[in-house]
């Protein structure tokens, strides 16, 4: 099949019409609706030292992407109509659409609620707190009386800083080899537990982000079931990787939530796989080389947007555990309808937002590939099965593969 882009939209699907102005040859390539992924922080405005819109944007056309959602611990944080105005502004001239997340508290500071409805108008596609907790229940339960009224989704970084108590990896056998302070996945667990039994009576729709527990797994597992309005999201790194890699003392697999153990990185991939997890995400979380130089010190985070695809299609379908179209679904259709955004379709009179994919081709990720500010990736010299060829926005090619 031929797909026709004009002016930057679908406007034919056909296999019999043959003359085009420019002809992109896709021989031995799926083509794909352009990859979304509603979570990611692009440093902008206030610090811009770590990524900014444009170049985040860049790293998320290399990984394939069309659309990001972005989270709002900017500086100032995205708690007010103008913040959203400049995002929205400087990603016209970006390589991805870029959707804001605006603060569930002004300032982040987990007291007073924003004002949603503001927000909303402005181009909030959802409310998160996302590198904090919302602390103190009752102004959860407040925020998710107050979107439900909006139909706002609720975005919940799920942590207990109090069970956190400055710990910097997962706690276990190799934080206790280490001789560092673990987070105890209860700090993960009791807040997964809470959202979904604010948002069961509320009403509101919750989701839960980066999952890295077997426990918030089968919490939320059991949710869906009652019928509880939560859909959650994990990363490729807790497929992946576990808290062993620690043991080479490198921050640049330090996250929050981090890395957990073996059966975890396994409970993860089961959720995908039925279902339980709805959304792939990155946390793409730039921080300098300087920041992170430091394992114990360093602040938590990863990029991740150049690897999201080839990491997942590594992890779940080249390992036979599922297809490259339930892969797509994680990866573009399901952030769509989770925050109500346009994509995750190839439809005539659609926006020609497209990727190609060589599903099974094997690459080797370096320094090369990113497109980053940053550099702090767990993923250099890892081998990987699935390649982003071409990522096409609105009709322009804003990534190719060189041949
Ligand atoms: O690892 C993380 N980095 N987790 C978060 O929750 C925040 C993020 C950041 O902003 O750096
Ligand atoms: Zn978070
Ligand atoms: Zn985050």
């Amino acid at each position: 099949m031929n797909v026709y882009v004009e002016n930057g939209v679908i406007t034919e699907l056909d296999s019999t019409r043959t003359q085009a102005d420019t002809v992109l040859e896709a021989d031995g390539l799926v083509l794909a609706p352009g990859l979304v992924d509603m979570h990611v922080h692009l440093r902008d405005p206030g610090l811009t030292y770590k990524e900014d819109i444009l170049t985040g944007c860049e790293a998320a056309a290399r990984g394939g992407f069309t659309s990001v959602v972005c989270m709002p611990n900017t500086n100032p944080p995205i708690d007010n109509t103008d913040t959203i105005r400049y995002i929205l502004e400087k990603a016209e001239h970006a390589k991805a659409r870029v959707y804001p997340v605006c603060t569930i508290t002004r300032g982040m500071k987990g007291t007073e609620l924003s004002d949603f409805a503001a927000l909303k108008a402005a181009g909030a596609v959802a409310a998160s707190d996302d590198g904090k907790p919302v602390a103190n229940a009752a102004v959860m339960q407040a925020g998710m009386e107050a979107c439900y009224k909006l139909d706002l989704p609720v975005v919940s970084h799920c942590e207990d800083l109090d069970i956190i108590a400055g710990g910097i990896i997962n706690k276990g056998a190799v934080s206790e080899a280490l001789g560092v302070k673990g987070m105890d996945r209860t700090s993960e667990d009791t807040i997964t537990a809470r959202e979904v039994t604010l948002a069961e009576s509320t009403g509101t729709r919750i989701h839960i982000c980066h999952v890295s527990t077997e426990t918030s797994v089968a919490l939320i597992r059991d949710a869906k079931k009652r019928g509880v309005q939560v859909t959650c999201e994990s990363a490729p790194h807790y497929m992946l990787l576990t808290d062993k890699e620690l043991l080479r003392r490198d921050a640049n697999w330090r996250m929050n939530p981090p890395l957990r153990e073996q059966r975890d990185c396994e409970a993860i991939i089961e959720g995908f796989c039925d279902g339980t997890i709805d959304a792939m995400i990155t946390d793409h979380a730039p921080h300098s080389p300087e920041e992170k130089a430091d394992f114990e010190k360093a602040p938590n985070g990863i990029i991740g947007l150049e690897t999201s695809f080839a990491a997942s299609c590594t992890a779940l379908v080249a390992s036979g555990r599922m297809s490259l179209a339930r892969l797509i679904e994680l990866m573009s259709v399901n952030p769509c309808r989770i925050l109500s955004i346009p994509g995750g379709e190839i439809r005539v009179g659609g926006p020609a937002d497209l990727v190609l994919l060589a599903p099974e081709e094997r690459w080797t990720f370096t320094e090369a590939d990113i497109g980053s500010k940053s550099r702090n990736t767990p993923f250099l010299g890892t081998e990987f099965t699935g390649r982003v060829h071409c990522t096409i926005k609105g009709g322009e090619i804003t990534w190719q593969l060189k041949k």
